[in-house]
């Protein structure tokens, strides 16, 4: 898209999801007892002058970490260093992050079940005591220097939590958080600010029906509340219902919010394996799905809804997956 002379707004940039990403407590919808939780630790931390305590977020993908680690660094009033555990490749990589980080910054580490167990030793002593532990040399003229860190709080995200050795997450001192879906009331406000923040006249009812097939996660939902912007922008119309439901049936979302993904993973254990118990690895080969897409995206949600079990011996479909397959 641009605008009259002819260059990309920013909108165009492709950079919408930062437009929608709340930016202050208030329009950051849900999550109470999380939001409750890290307000006390912040707000105490921050009057005594000291850095936060260090925090772990974990849940499903779109459900708002990224987000929140965003609001903690504001709410303390510090610098954010952004990185990812895959991105942390070798022991140095994390040395100089954590000695060019300033006092009280705030560290936020992405997908942190992704450290290798050689950076996981390093950061231990870091988050611990606040020193780098760095051996000089090999063998046995090999020693050990300690460099002091300034203070800071290290903000982690994971959709994996379980694959977090204890050591690990025993050092997150400020708390563990898990956030949860959010309720079809709590989507709906949010996309009733992203609808004006993006401009868009769509009346309560459209975006309930949306709030209803976004499987509880406000990424999805803004991502079906621009899909159906761009559809009725094509039409020269409002959001109305008719358009909700025509996108719905073009990206093939079915009345519960399940997209093909979602579906094959079902139809694949009811149709190949009699409704399981089947093994997370057969699944993935059935599907041709990565496990981890599996384990991470698609199973929390068709857990969520009745639809799938986790059982000892494998996953198994309900009845009530074998019925909702029947219908669509
Ligand atoms: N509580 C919330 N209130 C309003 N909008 C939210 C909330 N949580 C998330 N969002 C919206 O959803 C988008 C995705 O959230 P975010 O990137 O924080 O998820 P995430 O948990 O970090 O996902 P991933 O695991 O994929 O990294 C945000 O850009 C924001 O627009
Ligand atoms: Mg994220």
């Amino acid at each position: 898209m641009t605008n009259d002379s002819g260059t990309f707004t920013k909108e165009a940039s492709g950079n919408l999801d930062q437009t929608l990403r709340p930016q202050n407590w208030e329009d950051y919808i849900g999550q109470e007892k999380t939001k409750e939780n890290l307000r006390i630790l912040l707000t105490a931390a921050r009057e005594r002058g000291h850095a936060a305590e260090h925090v772990l977020l974990y849940g499903p993908p779109g459900l708002g970490k990224t987000t929140l680690a965003h609001l903690i660094a504001k709410t303390l009033g510090t610098n954010m260093r952004v990185t990812s555990g895959p991105a942390i490749e070798r022991v140095g990589d994390l040395a100089a992050i954590l000695t060019n980080l300033s006092p009280g910054d705030v560290l936020f580490i992405d997908e942190i079940h992704r450290l290798s167990k050689s950076i996981e030793e390093v950061l231990y002593p870091a988050m611990e005591s606040g020193v780098l532990d760095i051996i000089i040399g090999k063998g046995p003229s090999a020693r050990t220097v300690q460099l002091d860190l300034p203070p800071f709080t290290l903000v982690a995200a994971t959709t994996r939590v379980s694959l977090l050795s204890s050591p690990l997450r025993s050092r997150f001192s400020g708390g563990t958080f898990r956030l949860d879906f959010y309720s079809e009331n709590e989507i709906a406000d949010i996309l009733r600010r992203s609808a004006s923040l993006l401009g868009m006249d769509a009346d309560s009812k459209v975006l309930e029906s949306i709030a209803k097939r976004c499987r509880a996660t406000p990424r999805t939902a803004n991502y079906l509340l621009k899909r159906c912007r761009d559809l009725a922008q094509l039409d020269g119309t409002d959001i109305t219902d008719d358009i909700v439901e025509r996108t719905f049936a073009l990206l093939e979302v079915d009345e519960l919010g399940l997209g093909k993904p979602d579906r094959a993973v079902l139809e694949a254990i009811i149709h190949k394996f009699g409704g399981g118990p089947v093994g997370l690895g057969t699944i993935a080969a059935a599907t041709g799905e990565e496990p981890s897409t599996i384990e991470d995206v698609i199973e929390p949600y068709l857990i969520r809804l009745g639809l799938l079990e986790r059982t000892p011996r494998g996953r198994v479909a309900s009845a009530t997956a074998h019925d909702h397959l029947q219908t669509t």
